[in-house]
């Protein structure tokens, strides 16, 4: 193969933003305001105005929005929150921090995200929230979640939305659909910085003040401690960064809605199954994803013909040995069958058509 193709291309997107990411930084070096800097707030509000939430407050990361969310609502030892067992660790492991139980709800075969016919069956007077998470760049079924959740007292929805910034569900902003969104700046994210980042979403004014109280150890003015908080500041300089990649993110959503299509044509063409998407939303593609058969081994002539490939999640949470106690792992059965199917593609909004055409090749071939 003639040109190298990279999981994840955040070099080309560095080149065509070096001059505004280089500034933006020089700013900060300048004025030296490392920590709630000037750029913090800035950044907030251009994301308030991206999605459309009334609050955006930044975080160290994604995996800290799910937990200061989860402190914000006051989650306590014994509480329940449904999820998925389908989705990276953090999703679980800020509930089992707090002493809250995971309530592991399988999910539907050609989306992977949660099952919503399957919750209402899992709610107890323990449950305190519903988590379900945006599972690579594409919403869950929000509307049909809320409308559980307000049947039962009005319980608060988190989307983990860290894999779906940017995309849209009948016509709202992914971070925007619930009580509160989470997003995560990880570098490979559909916005990433260049280090941990996140933010937190939500309309209402006594969760997020909650939540701007949480990220500065609970304070509500200098050393006077009201709740108990975290250290879960994001950088000034990952905000500055972040600010600068919004300059090109609409056409980098154009890019990966526009990707994922040809993909979909190209492998639908070739007879290989993949993640189906809704009529009703769109994926960011934070991963492509692909469901094999024999992925051991498609994987290695993949890697031989100069293809990465990665796997999102190769074991659902309910299987980890940390997490297996919490549950019965047997009642998820469509977690086990895509967690030994599901492998991702390169993507990238610079992904060439060129390089899109010969991984779909190799995989024919093999
Ligand atoms: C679904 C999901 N939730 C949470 C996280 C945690 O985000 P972070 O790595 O920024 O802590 C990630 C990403 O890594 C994720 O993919």
């Amino acid at each position: 193969m003639s040109q190298k193709i990279d999981f994840i291309d955040l070099k080309s997107q560095y080149r065509a933003l070096k001059d505004a990411i280089n500034s933006r930084i020089q700013k900060v070096l300048d004025h030296g305001q490392y920590i709630m800097g000037p750029e913090v707030r800035e950044l907030e509000a251009a994301l308030e105005a991206y999605t459309g939430a009334k609050h955006c407050i930044t975080v160290a990361s994604g995996t800290e929005a799910l937990l200061i969310s989860l402190m914000a609502l006051d989650i306590k030892p014994g509480d329940e929150i449904i999820t998925t067992p389908f989705t990276f660790v953090a999703t679980a492991e800020v509930m089992v921090l707090l002493g809250a139980k995971p309530v592991f709800v399988d999910v539907e075969p050609d989306t992977g995200n949660i099952d919503v016919r399957l919750i209402e069956a899992r709610i107890t007077s323990k449950t305190k929230a519903i988590m379900p998470v945006s599972l690579y760049g594409q919403a869950a079924d929000m509307d049909e979640i809320n409308a559980i959740a307000a049947r039962h007292g009005n319980l608060p929805v988190i989307e983990d939305a860290a894999q779906s910034f940017g995309a849209t569900y009948k016509g709202r902003k992914s971070g925007n659909l619930s009580s509160i969104g989470c997003t995560s700046f990880f570098p490979s994210k559909p916005l990433g910085c260049y280090g941990d980042g996140g933010a937190i979403f939500t309309n209402d004014d006594a969760i997020a003040l909650a939540c701007r109280q949480i990220r500065v150890h609970g304070q509500s003015q200098r050393y006077v401690h009201t709740r108990v908080g975290v250290g879960g500041r994001m950088d000034t300089l990952q905000c500055a960064i972040v600010l600068a990649k919004l300059e090109r993110f609409d056409w980098e959503i154009e890019q990966r809605l526009a990707l994922g299509s040809r993909y979909n044509s190209l492998l639908d063409a070739a007879g290989i199954a993949r993640i189906q998407q809704r009529p009703d939303r769109d994926s960011v593609f934070a991963q492509y994803t692909v469901l094999l058969d024999n992925r051991e081994a498609v994987q290695a002539a993949l890697q031989n013909a100069g293809i990465p490939t990665a796997v999102h999640y190769p074991v659902p949470l309910n299987r980890q040995p940390a997490y297996r106690h919490l549950g019965d792992p047997d009642q998820t059965p469509v977690a086990d069958q895509l967690a030994a199917r599901v492998m991702s593609l390169p993507m990238s909004p610079d992904l060439e058509h060129t390089a899109q055409d010969s991984i779909v090749a190799a995989l024919r071939s093999i």
